[in-house]
């Protein structure tokens, strides 16, 4: 992939809408990837590290203004990439984020219609030049997600509900998140790879592999 050397591990995003399968996807590539004997580190965003944590649970759980998502989204990324991301890849090991910031182009761009101009200030900020080695975005019909979406159960008696801030958002809303994933996928073609995820599991990851083939 390019800027990458031969020492550098490699940096792997998955994205889509809540609801696209995508956390399936995750454990998979990660056993395919240690397979080849290389060093794994799994992550996602909102998250990834203590902070960031903290962070996550506000901003999926509390209402704020725009301009205070996207701020909290990115501040949660500036410690991921100092704490967890870049040194895991300047150890040579491969991370694997469960979103990074193409869902702020979709989610806070798309779903709510910030200008990405305003996001692409903050991307160049907090992360200057740096992107993704590459990027999966699982990619289902939205009323396909919010079946998935709608199947989902607390993860243990007693935990929170299962559904957060935007899962709670309506259709018109994932459309937009759709449609700002499937843009910017056509703005950066040679990372972000759209994979159909309205079909079988192994014809999915039949695909993943050929990409990971070549990485
Ligand atoms: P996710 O981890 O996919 O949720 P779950 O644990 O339910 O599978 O993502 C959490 C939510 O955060 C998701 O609805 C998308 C949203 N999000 C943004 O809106 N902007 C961002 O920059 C990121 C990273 C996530």
């Amino acid at each position: 992939m390019s800027g990458a050397n031969a020492s550098r591990g490699r940096f792997i995003t998955l994205e889509g809408v809540d609801g696209a399968g995508k956390s399936t996807h995750v454990g998979w590539i990660a056993e395919r990837i240690r397979s080849r004997g290389q060093e794994v580190v799994v992550t996602r965003e909102p998250g990834g590290t203590p902070l960031g944590e903290q962070l996550r649970k506000l901003v999926l759980g509390e209402a704020m203004h725009i301009d205070t998502e996207t701020l909290l989204m990115f501040a949660a990324r500036r410690e991921h990439l100092e704490q967890v991301i870049q040194p895991a890849l300047q150890a040579g090991k491969w991370v694997i984020s469960d979103r990074f910031t193409d869902a702020t182009f979709a989610y806070q761009g798309g779903g709510r219609q910030m200008a990405a101009a305003r996001i692409a200030i903050l991307e160049d900020w907090v992360q200057g030049a740096f992107q993704p080695d590459l990027t999966f975005v699982f990619d289902v019909p939205t009323d396909v997600a919010a079946g998935r979406r709608g199947g989902r159960e607390p993860a243990s008696p007693g935990a929170a509900s299962a559904s957060d801030r935007f899962e709670r958002e309506n259709l018109a809303f994932f459309e937009r998140v759709r449609d700002g994933y499937l843009r910017r996928a056509a703005q950066f073609p040679r990372r972000m790879k759209v994979i159909n995820a309205n079909r079988a599991l192994e014809s999915i990851q039949k695909e993943l592999e050929e990409y990971l083939v070549v990485s």
